[in-house]
């Protein structure tokens, strides 16, 4: 029998932080000196660094950061308003980003060019972002025109994509879009075209587009950028309104409709709230579905005594326990676990990268090439231009 080495795909995952990959979010090796994660003085040295960079530093925290990070957040906030944060920060020589790679990018984008963006670990990237390359969505535009469907094709990029695409999407006439506007992107990329191209998320595509437009689930088709001409015949593209790329998060991606159940059956009365990101039959099965802020706004607007299964990120799923002792806070599914990604920041990388900028070096900058930037801050204006989120997803 002969035995052929595997080929890695161009998207192989890499070991967190061992070597690295320019093309891709992920596995980049911290270039300097961390402090030792046991090192008891760990918060004090954060804080001391924090306060001798004053208002030279603004942090930006999403809500799936750990704990011992957000604590020195300035702000706290789901991909949307940490972009709006961004922009709203001319006075802040640098911005800490406490998230992953593609909000970073996206910081740098909205940010004046006096500004540096920093990402305490490289290795913060996210797998969803990583199911769609710039390559793979040229190739499917080409397809598209090919079938002369192009021109009334409207590309709708999720927030957690590279800046070339969001790029490609401020260049084709398209919009960025985020967990918390989908269904007021989507209804404008309707008002300017009879089709939309819907990337990287098929799951909040999906969702939006039946849930919240009614549209039917067989006027959407799934596009498989592994196969030729995404694994669709000519037939089905033309037939259909709204092109999903085929990723996913494979965090949200884990829960299922078996888990909604489980849940009911072992604590009665329980509301289910859960992320747009998860699937279409689970979100179908859920009471409440919203962005990260609606789901947070969601709970602490509920009355004492309510059960609450959350349906997103353990990091805040547990703290959400922690800030409402008075009701009875549960995880989704017990097997589904942190994302890896947005856990790299930790506080042993938050520390060395305050330390080092109090030092004069700016550690991990984020930079997005001119020509990309300002394509994609066309994409991202023109989401951040949109009315403001709406009642079903904010
Ligand atoms: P929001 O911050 O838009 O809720 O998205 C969640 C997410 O998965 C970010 O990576
Ligand atoms: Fe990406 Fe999902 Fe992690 Fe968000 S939770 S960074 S979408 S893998």
């Amino acid at each position: 029998m002969t035995f052929t080495e595997p080929q890695p795909t161009p998207l192989a995952l890499l070991l967190l932080g061992h070597g690295s990959d320019a093309n891709s979010e992920k596995g980049v090796t911290c270039p300097g000196d961390l402090p030792a994660p046991s090192d008891p003085d760990l918060v004090q040295r954060a804080a001391a660094a924090k306060a001798a960079l004053g208002d030279r530093v603004f942090i930006l925290g999403h809500h799936y950061q750990r704990d011992e990070v957000i604590e020195f957040a300035d702000v706290t906030g789901d991909s949307f308003k940490l972009a709006q944060q961004a922009a709203a920060h001319p006075e802040a020589e640098f911005i800490v980003f406490e998230g992953v790679h593609f909000m970073a990018e996206s910081a740098d984008i909205l940010t004046a060019d006096h500004q540096q963006v920093v990402l305490p670990d490289l290795a913060a990237g996210c797998s969803m972002a990583d199911m769609a390359s710039i390559g793979q969505v040229e190739e499917c535009w080409a397809v598209l025109e090919d079938l002369g469907i192009a021109n009334v094709t409207v590309p709708i990029t999720y927030m957690n994509s590279t800046a070339a695409i969001k790029a490609f999407t401020g260049r084709h006439g398209g919009s960025v879009c985020t967990s918390s506007n989908a269904e007021r992107s989507l209804a404008w990329a309707f008002e300017r075209g009879e089709k939309v191209l819907f990337l990287p998320d098929q799951h909040l595509g999906r969702n939006t587009a039946v849930r919240d437009l009614g549209l039917s689930l067989a006027d959407c088709v799934v596009y498989n950028p592994r196969r030729p001409r995404g694994g669709l015949t000519d037939e089905q593209l033309r037939g259909a309104r709204v092109i999903l790329w085929q990723g996913h998060c494979s965090v949200h991606g884990r829960f299922t409709p078996e888990c909604v159940d489980e849940v009911r059956e072992r604590v009665p009365g329980i509301r289910v709230i859960v992320h747009p990101e998860c699937s279409y039959e689970v979100v179908s099965k859920a009471d409440v579905v919203g962005s990260t802020e609606k789901i947070i706004a969601t709970i602490a607007a509920a009355e004492p005594g309510s059960a609450w299964a959350v349906g997103t990120e353990l990091n805040l799923v547990k703290r959400l326990a922690q800030q409402h002792p008075d009701k009875e806070i549960v995880y989704l599914d017990r097997t589904v676990c942190f994302c890896s990604t947005m856990n790299r920041i930790d506080l042993p990388h938050l520390v060395w990268a305050l330390e080092s900028l109090v030092d004069g070096t700016v550690p991990n900058r984020i930079t997005v090439d001119p020509e990309t930037a300002h394509w994609a801050r066309v994409a991202l204006d023109r989401m951040l231009a949109l009315p403001g989120p709406t009642a079903s997803r904010d």
